[in-house]
């Protein structure tokens, strides 16, 4: 399936015809252009996707084997996590000069090939472009307690308008009860984890102490450094709760006993539940990220609620909302008086890139 652009004139820097590498997938250009879609979140840092160029393409593909079976048997939070790959890799061509639009699910049978870049337009990048690109690269996910400042409507309202695409838009709960409503899902919806051992096993699995074991080196999985130690008998207080790696393994982040927290939450939100959707759920987390970095900002992603089926279905009664949930996010100031969080690892690029040799003649 080819996309619209391929009616747009040649530019000068298009190749000549019979040229088999396209410049805007150079290897060395899209060496680039996936390192930065790397820094995109995915659940449990799992990084769930794979590239494929070719010399006049780059596909992005769901790694099968990096969706978790638990927590994820729908393959949810690895189409969510691809989505945001997705979107970075476009801002990642835009700062590279060249706008290549994705092709998404182009192909009915082959429901693993999740988007195809081709037919590139030369563009010529602005100084949001790099601004964009830096705050990729920046953020991260911020599982502290957030300061008691509220985000000011104007923001929210950027936030909001960032996040508006194809069938899916986000919602930014205000009413109390809504907010307790959303509470109860979410810690509904931890309970029920928490108290399967397969999901707690899986979920460990996927933390790591560096600290203890000092010569252990992870590429992926999240860091007990970027997770927050809540002090026994001091539950954590927020509206909303985060998702509990401490079942498994002890958080290394000591924070604050009991601070009283009150973020921003935003829900992703989209027409059907398709897996279409669900990837432009994920692009849309992106924008949303990106746009909070931009204007200082920190998030989180907040899952619990909507890693499965079943969950998705019952927030979306509960809540009494047509459309379907996909992902939730904290957000807020980030806590300037402490060193930032641990970031997490990323798989090397020549792990998650194959390079298709442009053929000779
Ligand atoms: C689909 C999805 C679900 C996630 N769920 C949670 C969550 O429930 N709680 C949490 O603290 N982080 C969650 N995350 C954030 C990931 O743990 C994080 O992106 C990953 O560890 C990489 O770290 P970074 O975002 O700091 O770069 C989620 C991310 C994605 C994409």
């Amino acid at each position: 399936m080819t996309k619209a652009t391929t009616s747009q004139p040649p530019t000068a820097t298009d190749p000549p015809a019979g040229t088999h590498q396209h410049p805007a997938f150079d290897p060395a250009l899209i060496t680039r252009v996936i390192d930065a879609a790397r820094r995109a979140p995915s659940l449990h840092n799992t990084q769930p996707w794979a590239w494929r160029l070719e010399p006049d393409r780059l596909e992005l593909r769901a790694d099968r084997e990096r969706q978790l079976l638990v927590a994820d048997p729908d393959g949810h939070s690895l189409m969510i996590s691809c989505g945001a790959a997705l979107a970075l890799a476009e801002v990642a061509f835009r700062s590279e000069g060249w706008l290549v639009c994705p092709d998404r699910l182009p192909n009915p049978d082959d429901p693993d090939l999740l988007a195809r870049f081709m037919d590139p337009r030369s563009h010529q990048s602005t100084s949001a472009d790099g601004d964009q690109l830096a705050a990729a690269a920046r953020r991260f996910s911020e599982r502290r307690p957030f300061p008691h400042r509220d985000v000011p409507g104007e923001l929210v309202e950027a936030l909001r308008a960032c996040t508006d695409g194809e069938g899916v838009h986000s919602h930014f709960p205000v009413r109390e009860e809504e907010k307790l409503n959303l509470a109860v899902a979410v810690s509904w919806a931890d309970r029920v984890e928490r108290s399967d051992a397969a999901y707690v096993a899986e979920m460990t699995r996927w933390v790591h102490d560096t600290h203890v074991h000092a010569d252990d080196v992870h590429v992926d999985g999240v860091p007990a450094t970027a997770i927050p130690r809540v002090a026994a008998g001091h539950p954590r207080h927020t509206d909303i709760p985060l998702r509990d790696f401490e079942v498994g393994v002890s958080g290394r982040e000591q924070i604050e006993a009991d601070v009283d927290e009150h973020p921003l939450i935003a829900i992703l939100l989209t027409e059907s539940d398709s897996p279409r959707e669900q990837l432009a759920a994920g692009e849309a987390m992106m924008r949303l990220m990106l746009q909070a970095e931009l204007v200082g900002l920190a998030s989180c992603p907040l899952s619990q609620a909507v890693d499965l089926l079943a969950f998705r279905s019952r927030v979306q009664t509960l809540m009494g909302w047509t459309a379907y949930p996909q992902m939730m996010l904290r957000l807020g100031y980030p806590p300037l008086d402490q060193p930032t969080a641990n970031r997490s690892p990323r798989r090397p690029v020549a792990d998650q890139l194959d390079v298709i040799p442009a053929a000779a003649g």
